[in-house]
């Protein structure tokens, strides 16, 4: 996303002051009594304020365990976790959970409560005026995509399950925290509203620009949601963690080459546009050869100069002018192509 540092307030008594903070691991540790292994060792990694973070790994690798330990849902057994270089150990704990905006699987809206109602929950409690409450509420309604005089009214039994994960989302974000955490916060919806809601998500968060870890077991959600991932394996061990070209692009090791598929070359290419690629320029005539809008993903592209059978595919452009020509080749180079260093 942007390359310039988010604003960053302290995240003292009222957090909404802050746009986005930074959130640091060091070496957090959580042992549950009576268990050898832990179910997080040592977990250190820096966020960076703003960015979207994804823990994911298999069943029982520690995922929710590690997020639950940062608004202390799970007390920290060793180390630490700061955010904006404060230990969360040492923050009242209900401040630190009304800073925080935290959206998990089954919602857990408040049934005899309205829409409205439950997304100025943290308003309310932070004393915000009826007016203010009421704008706010609006706002967020028409951001999650829900309809800001229909639906404030209805109670959760009355919406279907994809419009009662919007109404988590907007209410999580009421009190614009700096932080968001969410845990597996699309897992129970179908293929086609799970799309929509994380591409609306990822739009809310170049508009927003939080800070969030996001929860899920499902490396595809990943590698679509997040600026970072960390791969967390069994016990709780970081795997790697590093954005998804590059964990795409080079594994740390067999495990984590596994997690993320065989194809994962062409999952590389998913992430990527022809419009980033330095096409061939096209001198004169336009080659009669397969036509591909510049806005098409490289695997899209691929697949198709394959399913065609052409070695070369016509770049057009969004006024339908040759742009260049893309070829096989290119994409073959890319597959094989090292990530830069320090992407983002
Ligand atoms: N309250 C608890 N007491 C004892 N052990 C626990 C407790 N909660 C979780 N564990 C164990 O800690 C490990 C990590 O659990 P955690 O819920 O963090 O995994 P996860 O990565 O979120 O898994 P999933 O993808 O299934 O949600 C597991 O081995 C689990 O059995
Ligand atoms: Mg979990």
């Amino acid at each position: 996303m942007n390359g310039t540092d988010p604003p960053r307030g302290p995240s003292g008594s009222s957090m909404e002051r802050s746009a986005a903070a930074e959130i640091v691991f060091d070496r957090a540790t959580k042992r549950y009594p009576g268990r050898t292994v832990p179910a997080v060792d040592e977990l250190s990694l820096t966020i960076p304020a703003g960015e979207i973070c994804v823990l994911v790994g298999p069943s029982g690798g520690g995922k929710t365990t590690a997020m639950k330990m940062v608004n202390r849902l799970i007390d920290i057994t060793a180390g630490d976790i700061r955010i904006d270089g404060r230990s969360v150990r040492s923050l009242d704990v209900t401040e630190l959970r009304r800073g925080i905006g935290y959206v998990i699987q089954q919602v857990g809206l408040f049934p005899h409560m309205t829409v409205a109602d439950n997304i100025a929950t943290v308003p309310r409690l932070l004393g915000w005026p009826k007016g203010r409450i009421r704008e706010r509420t609006a706002a967020l309604l028409e951001l999650v995509g829900l309809d800001p005089d229909e639906d404030r009214g209805r109670y959760p039994a009355e919406l279907s399950g994809g419009q009662r994960q919007r109404v988590g989302l907007a209410r999580a974000m009421a009190a614009d925290p700096p932080l968001m955490l969410m845990d597996e916060p699309f897992g129970a919806l179908d293929p086609i509203t799970r799309e929509r809601l994380q591409n609306e998500f990822l739009r809310l968060h170049r508009e927003v620009q939080k800070t969030v870890i996001f929860v899920t077991h499902d490396i595809d959600e990943a590698i679509r949601i997040g600026q970072r991932i960390a791969i967390l394996r069994e016990g709780g061990v970081l795997a790697q963690y590093d954005t998804p070209d590059a964990i795409l692009a080079a594994p740390a090791d067999e495990f984590v080459a596994r997690f993320v598929g065989a194809d994962r070359g062409l999952k590389r290419l998913a992430l990527r546009r022809i419009a980033d690629v330095a096409l061939i320029p096209v001198n004169g005539t336009p080659p009669d050869v397969l036509r591909l809008h510049a806005e098409t993903s490289l695997r899209d592209a691929l697949s198709l100069m394959l399913s065609e059978g052409s070695r070369e595919a016509l770049v057009l452009d969004e006024r339908e002018e040759a742009a260049g020509v893309l070829t096989l080749d290119q994409l073959t180079t890319l597959l094989a192509e090292r990530p830069p260093v320090a992407t983002r």
